[in-house]
C-alpha cells in the first residue's frame, strides 16, 4: 500500500523530535493521514480468480521468484550522500517519511491479517508476499528515519492507530489505487532524479525504481482480483470507482501542496508533479476501472485548487484555536464537502475495459 498520507501536527516547528513525538504524529489520524483498515474475512474467503487462473499464476510465481530480494538489505552510507538540510526543509522530509512509513506499515499489517484470517490458498499466498514487500519497505524507511534521530515505534502504532472497517470490495478499490498511484509517484520521482542527479540530496531516492516495481506488482494482484469478478467494475459500483479515483487524487493534491520545500529541494513544482502522476495513473488504471476521471479539464483543475486552499485556511485556524476559529472550521469543512461533491459530479470519461488484464511497468 501506500501514499495516501498527510501529516498536520504536533511536530511543526520544532525540528528535533523525539521517537514518541513521532510515533504520536503517525498515530494522529486526519482526514488526509494513511488510515489502518479491517475488512469481512470470512466474504474474502470466498474470492474466486478461477477467471484469471493462468495470469494469477504466472504472477505468484513472480511473486515466489523475489527479484527484489536483496534489494533492501544493503548498507546505506547516508552521510556521504545526504545534502545539508534547512531545519524547515528536514521537517518536512520526515514528514514524508513518517506519512510514507505509516501507509507502508498500513499495508503491511491489513495483508497479514488477511493472510491470517483466511483460509482460501489463493488469497493467503498473495497477502503473504504482499505482506513480506510492504514490511520491507517500511523496515527501509525505518532506517532512514532512524538515521535522522527519528523512529516510528511500528509495534506502537499497530496497537494504538484506529481501524477503519472497510468491505472487501473497498478494499479492492482503495488498494489497487494506492499501491498504482505510489508506483506513478515514486517513477516520476525517479525519473526527474535521473535527469537532475545534483537534486538528489538523500539516498533513498536512488531505491525508488525497484520499490515501486513492488508497488506496481501489488496493483497488478489487485487488478487480477477485480478483473476475476466482473461485477465489481459495473453497475451502480461504478460510481464507488469514481469516488476512490477522486478521493485518492484529492487528497495527494492536497497533501502535496503542503511540502513546498520539499518539491522545491527535488526541483520539481507539485502541481506539475501531481498532474504527471495523475496521467500515469489514469493509464494505468484502464486496465481495470470502466472510467477515468478528466483531470485535465480546467473545471477539475479549479476544484483541487479550492480544495487546497480550504485545507490551508483550516491549517491556520488549527493554529489559532478559539471558538471564533472553531466555527470557522465547521464553515470551511462544509464548503470541502461542497467541493468534493461538485468534483464528483464533474463529467467522468468512459473506458473499455482491454482483454489483456496484465501491465508492465514501462513509465
Ligand atoms: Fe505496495
Ligand atoms: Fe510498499
Amino acid at each position: 500500500m501506500n501514499q495516501m498520507a498527510a501529516i498536520d501536527g504536533n511536530s511543526k516547528g520544532n525540528p528535533n523530535f523525539t521517537t514518541n513525538d513521532t510515533t504520536a504524529q503517525a498515530v494522529k489520524d486526519t482526514l488526509l493521514a494513511p488510515r489502518f483498515y479491517r475488512t469481512n474475512y470470512a466474504e474474502m474467503d470466498r474470492l474466486d480468480v478461477e477467471p484469471v487462473r493462468a495470469e494469477w499464476d504466472k504472477m505468484l510465481a513472480e511473486y515466489a521468484a523475489d527479484n527484489n530480494h536483496d534489494h533492501f538489505r544493503g548498507e546505506v552510507d547516508y552521510d556521504a550522500e545526504m545534502h545539508e538540510l534547512s531545519p524547515e526543509l528536514r521537517e518536512e522530509f520526515i514528514d514524508f517519511l513518517v506519512s510514507s512509513i505509516t501507509a507502508e506499515y498500513s499495508g503491511c499489517v491489513l495483508y497479514n491479517e488477511i493472510k491470517k484470517n483466511v483460509e482460501n490458498q489463493d488469497v493467503q499466498d498473495l497477502m503473504a508476499y504482499m505482506a513480506r514487500d510492504e514490511s520491507r519497505h517500511a523496515g527501509f524507511i525505518n532506517r532512514a528515519l532512524k538515521h535522522l534521530g527519528v523512529a516510528v515505534d511500528l509495534g506502537f502504532l499497530k496497537r494504538e492507530k484506529d481501524y477503519t472497517y472497510f468491505k472487501p470490495k473497498y478494499i479492492y478499490y482503495a488498494t489497487y489505487l494506492s499501491e498504482k498511484i505510489g508506483y506513478a509517484r515514486y517513477i516520476t520521482i525517479f525519473r526527474h532524479l535521473e535527469k537532475h542527479p545534483e537534486k538528489r540530496f538523500h539516498p533513498i531516492f536512488r531505491w525508488f525504481q525497484e520499490w515501486c516495481n513492488d508497488e506496481f506488482r501489488h496493483g497488478e494482484s489487485l487488478a487480477l482480483i477485480m478483473r476475476a469478478n466482473p461485477h465489481l467494475l459495473r453497475g451502480y459500483n461504478k460510481l464507488w470507482v469514481r469516488f476512490f479515483l477522486l478521493a485518492v487524487y484529492s487528497t495527494m493534491y492536497v497533501r502535496d501542496h503542503t511540502r513546498p520545500l520539499l518539491y522545491e529541494a527535488l526541483g520539481m513544482d507539485p502541481t506539475e508533479f501531481d498532474f504527471r502522476v495523475f496521467d500515469i495513473t489514469t493509464e494505468i488504471s484502464k486496465q481495470v476501472f470502466p472510467l477515468t476521471l478528466d483531470t485535465d479539464s480546467p473545471r477539475f483543475r479549479a476544484g483541487l485548487e479550492r480544495l487546497r486552499e480550504i485545507n490551508v485556511e483550516i491549517l491556520a485556524l488549527k493554529q489559532r484555536g478559539g471558538l471564533g476559529a472553531r466555527i470557522k472550521r465547521l464553515g470551511l469543512s462544509a464548503a470541502a464537502g461542497l467541493t468534493f461533491l461538485k468534483l464528483y459530479l464533474h463529467p467522468t470519461k468512459p473506458n473499455a475495459i482491454p482483454e489483456e488484464p496484465r501491465l508492465a511497468p514501462v513509465w
